[in-house]
């Protein structure tokens, strides 16, 4: 499988635990950072991977509402490495069909980091070829408690009937609203936990677990990654026939 050869049923959303940045800096005897900017190069390749592979949506974690309990250092060189890549990337996004949005709590952001999000979505907002969805301090149960939150303003507002709540209506306040669900979830370095990503909409997600760290995850793995996916069979709970 070559990373142009478009998948028969493979999955239309794919999201990405990007984990591994700072193994692969010490390994070379680097700083974390290191790993990080290598990180954030894979990106790119990644991104222009999905159109080939059938792939209209991709959700990439980039940081967790857990990650503020790194360094200082970390966390500032995480933060300014995420205003450079939106400035970097924004024309070339643009240019090659790609609309990106942002998920996740923007309230613990700086000003100028969430200007730059605010920015890159709207000048993206008329593509389509691939959604690009950056979780960046996003945490699954967050979403959830900051969805319920307002779901509860709305009924205290006489503008919701609390016996009308059901799966849908809640949905409608996630982060993800507009975005359909994953079919697959990656998480890089070995790693098999999903540490807080899209747990209400990764209830039926298959997971893919590869011992590959962030940094070295190349269009090629990818590829085959959503090769093997189209060999699964999804139930949903039902018996197939
Ligand atoms: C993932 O790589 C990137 C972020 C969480 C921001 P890590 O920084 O977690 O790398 P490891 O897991 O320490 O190798
Ligand atoms: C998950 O990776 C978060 C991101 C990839 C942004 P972590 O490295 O933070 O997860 P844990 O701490 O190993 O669970
Ligand atoms: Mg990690």
């Amino acid at each position: 499988m070559t990373a142009n050869t478009p998948v028969q049923g493979g999955p239309g959303h794919v999201a990405i635990i990007m984990d591994g940045n700072g193994r692969w800096a010490q390994k070379r005897g680097r700083p974390r950072l290191f790993g990080h900017q290598a990180g954030a190069k894979r990106v790119r390749e990644i991104v222009r991977a999905c159109p080939g592979l059938g792939v209209r949506y991709l959700t990439i974690f980039a940081f967790s509402t857990e990650n503020w309990k790194r360094t200082q250092a970390e966390v500032s060189g995480l933060m300014t490495l995420f205003r450079r890549y939106i400035q970097r990337e924004a024309q070339a996004l643009l240019g090659e069909g790609v609309r990106v949005r942002f998920i996740g709590d923007r309230n613990r952001l700086d000003a100028k980091l969430v200007d730059l999000m605010d920015e890159l979505e709207t000048l993206t907002a008329g593509n389509d070829s691939v959604n690009l969805t950056i979780a960046l301090n996003y945490g699954g149960r967050d979403e959830v408690a900051r969805a319920t939150k307002r779901l509860a303003q709305e009924v205290a507002a006489g503008r919701l009937d609390p016996e009308t709540v059901d799966e849908t209506t809640l949905a409608r306040f996630l982060d993800t609203y507009v975005l359909p669900d994953p079919d697959l979830v990656i998480r890089t370095s070995g790693e098999a936990r999903i540490s807080n990503f899209l747990l209400w909409q990764s209830a039926y997600a298959e997971y893919e677990f590869t011992p590959v760290l962030w940094p070295d995850f190349t269009k090629d793995i990818f590829a085959d990654i959503i090769g093997r996916y189209a060999g699964r069979e999804r139930r949903f709970g039902a018996v197939l026939g």
